[in-house]
């Protein structure tokens, strides 16, 4: 996986927590990478999952949840490091609905070796959506915050049923039924 993903997630533990309390994740997850990463590098996603374990025992959350608080808070930062794919969005079904054909497909220009999920929306009338999520990592909580962050970013109330499904392990697939209140 991208290293921009890593860094963002150590840049979110230093910020949120203290750079000391980075330090320590990094240390105990013993990573073959040993954490120095650079955004245009490529590593392995088990790296994430062994950080968010470790920040999850020190922080007390589950690491699922950890995952949702990352995914809101990485979209922050694609919309400080990539304002280019916000030019125009007026809302959030606009802009997941250009995830998949549009943004993802950049970014496997911006990323060399990039492997984005597949994210499929379907638009049921102007307050439904459904999202649908499939990757080979089992990154849908991430997805969740993602969309959480999405929703915050234009200002709406969404309302967010996420359903997880089998797949090909815990977290590969879900699906998300997204309502647009008021
Ligand atoms: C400006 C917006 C976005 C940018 C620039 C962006 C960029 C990226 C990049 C660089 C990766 C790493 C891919 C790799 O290493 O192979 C990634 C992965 C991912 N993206 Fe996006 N993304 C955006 C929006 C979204 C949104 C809105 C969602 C959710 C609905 C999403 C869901 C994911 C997930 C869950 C992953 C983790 C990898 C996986 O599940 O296999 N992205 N994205």
């Amino acid at each position: 996986m991208k290293g921009i993903i890593f860094t963002e997630f150590i840049e979110m533990v230093e910020s949120r927590f203290s750079v000391e309390v980075a330090e320590q994740v990094i240390e105990a997850a013993n990573l073959p990478s040993g954490g120095s990463y650079t955004s245009l590098g490529t590593y392995s996603h088990h790296e994430i999952l062994k950080l968010v374990i470790k920040l999850s025992s020190i922080s007390g959350a589950n690491p699922a949840d950890m995952q949702v608080v990352f995914g809101e808070y990485l979209f922050t930062r694609f919309h400080e490091v990539h304002p280019e794919f916000f030019d125009g969005m007026e809302g959030s079904f606009e802009f997941l609905g250009k995830v998949q054909g549009y943004i993802h497909m950049e970014v496997q220009k911006l990323y060399p070796e990039a492997n984005p999920p597949k994210l499929v929306c379907k638009r049921i009338d102007d307050n439904h959506m459904e999202l649908f999520y499939q990757s080979h990592r089992p990154f849908a909580p991430l997805a969740l915050g993602l969309i959480k962050g999405c929703a915050i970013h234009f200002g709406e109330n969404l309302t967010i049923h996420y359903e997880p499904l089998p797949g090909t392990g815990d977290g590969t697939e879900a699906r998300f039924h997204l309502t647009l209140e008021g």
